[in-house]
């Protein structure tokens, strides 16, 4: 099998563990996200994805039962570590959700917010700029150009989640996280992230969590099989759906379980 080119290594977990008081959801997960290449991570309900992936900008932190054990790294620097700026971090590392959710706001204001909060803003001009550029990274701009001072919640439920994408990206961010952002939309809205999602590839480095299995082999070129709370498998996307060297995938991919 050809594998996906060499590509710089973004994050780099080691043995991550996270438990919700005494219940172990994770269990050593070790794996390296790539700068070029997305990532999807697939796996039945339950399995520990969403999970993983909050280790990813810490947003574990606000579950208090949480507890994180492992390493994880951003470019080599330790995200744990007790030097490490959460808030800065989560800029770095930007996460959208299952079901979007923009600020009740305007459009403007919830792609403006982020840069004014990071000190990114300037002058009006630039944050004009800044907001527009987002919008149009995020393929939006054309939709929303005319009234950009409607509220954000108004829009279809494809459009907030590339409202949300451009939150994100308006933060001049190095990772995105995606949490099924799909889940909640219509086909044509994920045909339209799908595609969007191709576009951003190489920008920044991409995780995206999916129960839909032909969304993973569409969208990511990189592969990794949760199954109760361990990384059982993780490669090339093609080797994973084709050639899976575990059973356990083999199964999950052949829909035996789900
Ligand atoms: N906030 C939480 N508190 C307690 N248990 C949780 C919490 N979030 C997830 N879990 C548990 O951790 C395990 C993994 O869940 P999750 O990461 O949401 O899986 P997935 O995203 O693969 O469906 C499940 O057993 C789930 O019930
Ligand atoms: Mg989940």
């Amino acid at each position: 099998m050809t594998d996906v080119s060499p590509s710089p290594i973004k994050m780099a977990a080691r043995d991550v563990s996270v438990f919700y008081g005494a219940k172990q959801a994770l269990n050593q997960v070790s794996i390296d996200i790539d700068m070029d290449n997305v990532t999807a991570f697939i796996g039945p309900s339950g399995c520990g994805k969403s999970t993983f992936l909050r280790t990813l900008n810490r947003m574990n932190d606000t579950i208090p039962s949480a507890r994180v054990e492992g390493t994880i790294t951003l470019d080599g620097e330790d995200i744990y570590d007790s030097s490490m700026d959460v808030v800065q971090l989560r800029a770095r590392v930007g996460m959208v959700f299952q079901k979007p959710n923009p600020f009740p706001k305007s459009i403007f204001e919830n792609v403006a917010y982020g840069p004014r909060i990071h000190g990114l803003a300037g002058s009006k001009a630039q944050l004009d700029a800044t907001v527009e550029q987002a919008l149009r990274k995020a393929g939006l701009w054309d939709e929303v150009k005319d009234r950009l001072h409607d509220s954000g919640t108004a829009l279809s439920g494809g459009q907030q989640q590339r409202l949300c994408i451009a939150r994100a990206i308006a933060v001049d961010p190095e990772v995105i996280l995606m949490d099924e952002p799909c889940s909640a939309l219509d086909p044509i809205a994920t045909a339209r992230i799908e595609e969007l999602i191709h576009e951003l590839k190489g920008r920044y480095a991409i995780v995206i969590v999916t129960h839909n299995m032909q969304q993973a082999a569409r969208v990511s070129q990189r592969t990794a099989f949760f199954h109760l709370g361990t990384l059982v498998e993780y490669g090339s996307t093609s080797d994973i759906f084709t050639n899976p060297r575990e059973d356990r995938t083999k199964d999950y991919i052949t829909g035996r379980y789900g």
